[in-house]
């Protein structure tokens, strides 16, 4: 967006005439008009006749002018009652035409200039005038209800559906506003989007691009809506709370002022009733992003004056809204629409502290819950989770939310899906296949078979079923503190469970070797990998029956160690000798989260026999995978059928297809990569001015810190990683810890994570441990 308002063309306003008189053979005057990020004059010729000179910004693509044009032409032979301007094509026939300047190359159109005051400018706003407005609105979106153009499906940082990218910026606006903003952003998060219809909008009848009639039959009726430099592919609602954001701008009744212009619109192109419920939000959304984005750009462009025109307004608006519920206007509005006064929510709103009672009451005391006064999460969108106050909080821990929390597209999948059909395995589904072939195609081609389960405990106990079928054995090795889930057998296999509280000891079927820790543990340097393995070669010889060695590619229980270099492939090879399966447990590590590869086992450089997958893969929905090699998957399929009621169904796949498709267009392994380097970096930064920090490592975005009393006794700083991760959640910063010594502080964010956030995660942990080492810790 910034860099869009930096390479808006800056040509010389003497220069105008000329390209006029080169391009369309025209002698003119020409004049400046505003604009954020083209450059557009006003040109008059002798004769009196005037024109839009427009100059587009050097990032403008040519197939969106087209989309313009288009769309203008589309307008203007459709039955909407307004003005429209003429493209007027150069001398050598083009609409579209190409200027070289000192800015860059500039695509060039003229339009003919339309008469008229802008809205903005007309004092007296009469009931007609106001209508007159909803009506031409109505009349567009009616018309264009049946206009697409592909360039009009566009990532586009003013579509209100991206509301979070101004968001994002709220830490930008004067401290004292930034809570107002953060209210209407919580109810904008809010909107259900897929309830609502899509089509191709102008998105911006601001009270500029508004013009009313100065004279003739349009005389105080609204005649033009100009500019479609902002059109977009969205909800069709939004065309109509963008408007009535302006309507609502300078006037002491502004939501009176909206009521004329919505029963107009009302009459002409009757809004839904979920439209009608997301107006009066949408509409304050829009006037959020104003500040938020002026908020922006006033930082990267100083001198462009366009960009304060809507601030101050904007503010005193916001300010006056505040005062007012929001059921209020949503009740007008659904009246004026012709519904009936919404039902009262439902009267069970309980508070935080009623929750945890009813909770205590009512569900396991098993189940354990984060934080001192515990969070009370009501939604969550991108890196941020939102508390039942409004509160955000930047999750820096949950990695289950891997492109992040409630992606649009991946909900969008998954409801998608669950209207048209959920069922089982045992009929031919498309999406099954395909989502088969897709996670296949992310893996060595050995591993080239896939069953698909619910969670990452059920995909390692089908793994060590499958690795006790093909092997003939029934014992396991597995790395000291890890974990690898809740079912009976897992429970056995994860001494992070089965040494922990209510924990029965090590099982004789299992062998538990150390972790290759070479911060805390007994090897260190660069030979440590292969000291490390020989204990699983130890183990190996020594387990009778041998049935598989299972270990994450990265330790996360452990305390979110990276495994030495070597320390796989060593004892692959020693555990394959010894005739067991190389199960290698990817539920925390995989996905593009290791930054240089999709799976952290790659970090190895091996290629494991089965792997098994969980939490990020559907991105919160309850899903797994095993994949293996046909020969380990042919021994598994003995006869006995392997039926699982939900493992594979369409809605899952819908969901894991989603995920994968949303890694690879935001590119979100590089993010994890590039990121994850920026925020270790810091962390390191971190390590050097406090003495706490006994080590910073991790790998993309799977970090840890360790600390530590001292460090040369590395005495495990347990109580200070508490205060530290509780002190954090009071600053807005989400993190746990873990290790068995519970002193290290891990960092596995939703990968979509930014370098803007990772500035807010090392200021916060840097001035909570100045606070902590001042207190005497
Ligand atoms: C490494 C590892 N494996 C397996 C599991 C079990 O996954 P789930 O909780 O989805 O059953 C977990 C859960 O924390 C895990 O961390």
């Amino acid at each position: 967006m910034t860099t869009a308002v930096q390479k808006a063309p800056r040509i010389p306003g003497d220069e105008a005439p000329q390209i006029a008189r080169q391009l369309f053979d025209l002698k003119v005057s020409a004049s400046p008009l505003p604009s954020e990020r083209d450059q557009n004059f006003l040109l008059q010729t002798e004769r009196g006749e005037q024109f839009v000179l427009k100059i587009a910004n050097a990032e403008e693509n040519k197939d969106f002018l087209d989309l313009q044009n288009q769309l203008i032409r589309f307008l203007s032979a459709s039955k909407v009652n307004l003005e429209f301007p003429r493209i007027v094509s150069s001398t050598s026939g083009q609409d579209i035409s190409t200027v070289k300047t000192d800015s860059g190359e500039h695509f060039v159109r003229l339009l003919t200039w339309l008469e008229g005051i802008p809205f903005a400018e007309v004092q007296a706003r009469e009931w007609k005038l106001l209508s007159s407005l909803g009506t031409a609105l109505a009349e567009t979106d009616l018309a264009l209800a049946g206009f697409s153009h592909p360039s009009a499906h566009r990532f586009f940082y003013w579509d209100l559906r991206r509301a979070g990218l101004a968001r994002d910026l709220v830490g930008l606006l004067p401290p004292h506003r930034r809570a107002l903003v953060e209210r209407f952003f919580a109810e904008w998060e809010k909107i259900d989007w897929t309830s609502l219809r899509f089509s191709v909008i102008h998105n911006d009848a601001n009270d500029y691009n508004v013009l009313v009639g100065g004279d003739g039959p349009r005389r105080n009726y609204v005649s033009a809506i100009l500019d479609y430099g902002d059109v977009v592919h969205t909800a069709t609602v939004c065309n109509l709370a963008i408007a009535l954001a302006y309507v609502m701008l300078g006037t002491s009744n502004p939501i009176g002022a909206a009521v004329p212009v919505i029963a107009a619109y009302q009459e002409t192109f009757p809004l839904t009733e979920a439209e009608v419920a997301a107006l009066y939000t949408l509409a304050v959304t829009r006037l959020c992003c104003s500040v938020c984005f002026a908020a922006k750009q006033t930082r990267a462009a100083p001198d462009n004056e366009y960009l304060n025109i809507s601030n101050a307004p904007a503010w005193s608006l916001l300010e006056q809204l505040q005062e007012i519920p929001f059921e209020q206007p949503r009740n007008l509005f659904r009246l004026v629409c012709g519904f009936p006064r919404a039902k009262n929510q439902p009267t069970r709103s309980r508070t935080s502290s009623e929750l945890l009672a009813a909770r205590r009451q009512n569900l396991g005391p098993s189940l354990s819950i984060s934080y001192e006064s515990p969070l009370h999460i009501v939604s969550g969108e991108r890196q941020f989770l939102v508390d039942a106050s409004g509160r955000r909080y930047l999750d820096c821990v949950n990695n289950v939310a891997h492109v992040g929390h409630s992606h649009p597209y991946v909900v969008t999948a998954a409801t998608e899906q669950m209207r048209k059909l959920n069922t089982n395995t045992r009929y031919l589904h498309e999406l099954l296949i395909e989502y088969s072939e897709r996670l296949i195609a992310t893996l060595p081609d050995e591993l080239s078979v896939v069953h698909l389960v619910n969670s990452g405990s059920e995909a390692n106990e089908l793994a060590l079923r499958m690795a006790r079928a093909h092997s003939g054995g029934d014992n396991c090795i597995v790395v000291d503190c890890s974990y690898h889930g809740n079912t009976n057998a897992m429970i056995d296999l994860s001494p992070y469970k089965f040494e922990g509280p209510g924990g029965r000891g090590c099982p004789s079927w299992v062998q538990k070797v150390p972790m290759p820790d070479v911060y805390r543990g007994s090897h260190q340097g660069k030979d440590a990998g292969s000291q490390y393995a020989a204990y699983v070669g130890i183990a190996a010889k020594q387990t009778k029956n041998l049935a598989a060695f299972f270990c994450e590619s990265a330790l996360s229980c452990g305390g979110q160690i990276i495994l030495p270099a070597d320390y796989l492939r060593e004892a692959y090879a020693a555990v394959r000798a010894a005739g067991g399966i190389c199960v290698a447990d990817e539920v925390q590590t995989g996905f593009g989260r290791a930054g240089s590869h999709f799976w952290m086992f790659e970090t190895q450089g091996v290629v494991p026999d089965i792997v098994t997958l969980g939490k990020p893969i559907g991105n919160g929905h309850p899903l797994g995978a095993v994949i293996t090699t046909r020969e380990i998957a042919a021994s598994f399929a003995n006869g006995m059928e392997y039926f699982n009621t939900f493992g594979g169904n369409p809605v899952s796949c819908a969901v894991g297809l989603a995920v994968l498709d949303v890694i690879r267009d935001e590119e979100l392994q590089r993010n994890a990569l590039e990121v994850g380097a920026y925020l270790k970096e810091g962390l390191i930064r971190l390590h050097s001015s406090h003495s706490l920090i006994g080590d910073v490592r991790g790998q993309g975005l799977f970090l840890g810190l360790e600390l530590v009393r001292d460090r040369q006794t590395l005495a495990p700083a347990a109580r200070e990683a508490a205060w530290l991760v509780e002190e954090m959640k009071n600053r807005g910063v989400l993190l746990s810890t873990d290790g068995p010594l519970h002193n290290v502080i891990k960092i596995k964010p939703p990968i979509v994570f930014s370098r803007l956030d990772a500035d807010v995660l090392i200021s916060n942990l840097s001035s909570s441990l100045n606070d902590l080492a001042a207190a005497g810790n």
